[in-house]
């Protein structure tokens, strides 16, 4: 099977080599000048006063969990993700809780987080799924006195309301994996406003070290690494341009698959997306057999496709947990993500939607 559209292609290039050439050639490999300058232009990109990099983005909630002393109680996780949010719950010592989707944002929702908050509760991760901003001021205004951790992992140059995915928080944090928008390989970061904050995660990254050999708790290495930041760097610089050319695939796709049966993730109100994943949902009826059939046509015509997400109370290292959440189940068996990338041409996302019509046919 000749996979010639895959679903996700870094935009890396002759920039990004010259770069990491120049950091082997210096020999100057971590906490060097790079890190800073590309904690800098985060900060500025996500409109905070801090950002601290980190060596991915499960990491970069651990410490945010960690730096807000989250050690026990229940942590509200949506609970369709990737599992690394409720992962990192369980973690550092608390019971993930895991929070129904809304079937149409795909993400968890103030009203949902509020139903399932309780006395135990001590912090909420509000995840904004594929780069579809959740309605974090709503969020934030119906938990008070709950530390909001803004999960961007996903979402980095996504807005709502003209404000940045990644300056919602309390502690925000990005991803850098090769699936996400701006890639570094592995790579993360947190987002603060609080000075404080931001000098914990500082030392918590790096092995808990306040300055040099003064070790004020203990803590692991998860520092990202100068030849991380240069490509970062050059990847910042070109965010914008790698956002417009996924929206006009998104949108293309946006044209055509409703009117094929398929449910996409909708847009909340005055949201600007960055498209990160495409995903589409096969009709109820058919079910989770249908979209096994339609993603393996799919890989058949030789377009990349899979699942969507995963349903962390199904999940294996969570179901002892007892928890389900009917809107997210149903949301990833239905589900399956198409190809979005800056190396796509119009002849690939016309291929892509003739591809999915011809899956759609074969159910038939
Ligand atoms: C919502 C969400 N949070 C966290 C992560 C973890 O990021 P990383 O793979 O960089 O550890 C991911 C990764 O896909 C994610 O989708």
């Amino acid at each position: 099977m000749t996979i010639r559209v895959p679903i996700a292609k870094p935009a890396l290039g002759a920039e990004e080599i010259a770069a990491v050439t120049r950091v082997l050639e210096s020999g100057m490999l971590i906490s060097g000048a790079l890190v800073a300058e590309f904690e800098r232009g985060l900060a500025e990109r996500c409109g905070r006063r801090h950002a601290v990099a980190v060596a991915n983005g499960t990491a970069a909630l651990e410490l945010a969990l960690r730096a807000l002393e989250i050690r026990g109680g229940e942590v509200l996780v949506p609970a369709m993700s990737w599992p690394s949010p409720a992962h990192v719950a369980a973690w550092v010592g608390a019971t993930p809780r895991l929070v129904d989707i809304d079937s149409r944002t795909w993400n968890g929702e103030a009203a949902g987080f509020v139903a399932a908050r309780t006395a135990a509760t001590t912090a909420v991760i509000a995840i904004d799924q594929f780069g579809v901003p959740a309605d974090q001021p709503a969020i934030a205004a119906a938990l008070p006195g709950l530390p909001i951790i803004e999960d961007s992992a996903c979402a980095i140059g996504s807005t709502l309301a003209g404000q940045p995915c990644g300056s919602f928080g309390a502690i925000s944090c990005l991803s850098f994996h090769p699936r996400k928008v701006l890639t570094t390989g592995e790579g993360g970061a947190c987002l603060t406003d609080d000075d404080g904050l931001a000098e914990q995660l500082r030392i918590l990254r790096n092995h808990g070290q306040r300055t040099p050999g003064v070790f004020v708790c203990p803590g692991p290495n998860e520092r990202l690494t100068e030849l991380q930041a240069a490509i970062g760097l050059v990847q910042l610089e070109r965010l914008d341009g790698m956002i417009t050319r996924r929206r006009e695939i998104a949108d293309a796709y946006r044209a055509v698959l409703p009117a094929l049966g398929l449910e996409l993730q909708q847009r909340p109100v005055g949201a600007t997306l960055n498209e990160q994943t495409f995903g589409a949902l096969v009709p109820a009826a058919v079910g989770a057999a249908g979209r096994d059939r339609v993603v393996e046509s799919l890989l058949k015509q030789g377009i990349g496709s899979g699942i969507l997400s995963y349903a962390l109370t199904q999940i294996g290292s969570l179901v002892e947990l007892g928890q389900s959440a009917p809107i997210a189940e149903q949301t990833v068996a239905r589900g399956f993500a198409l190809p979005v990338h800056t190396a796509m041409t119009e002849l690939d996302t016309a291929e892509v939607i003739a591809a999915v019509k011809r899956a759609l046919d074969e159910l038939d």
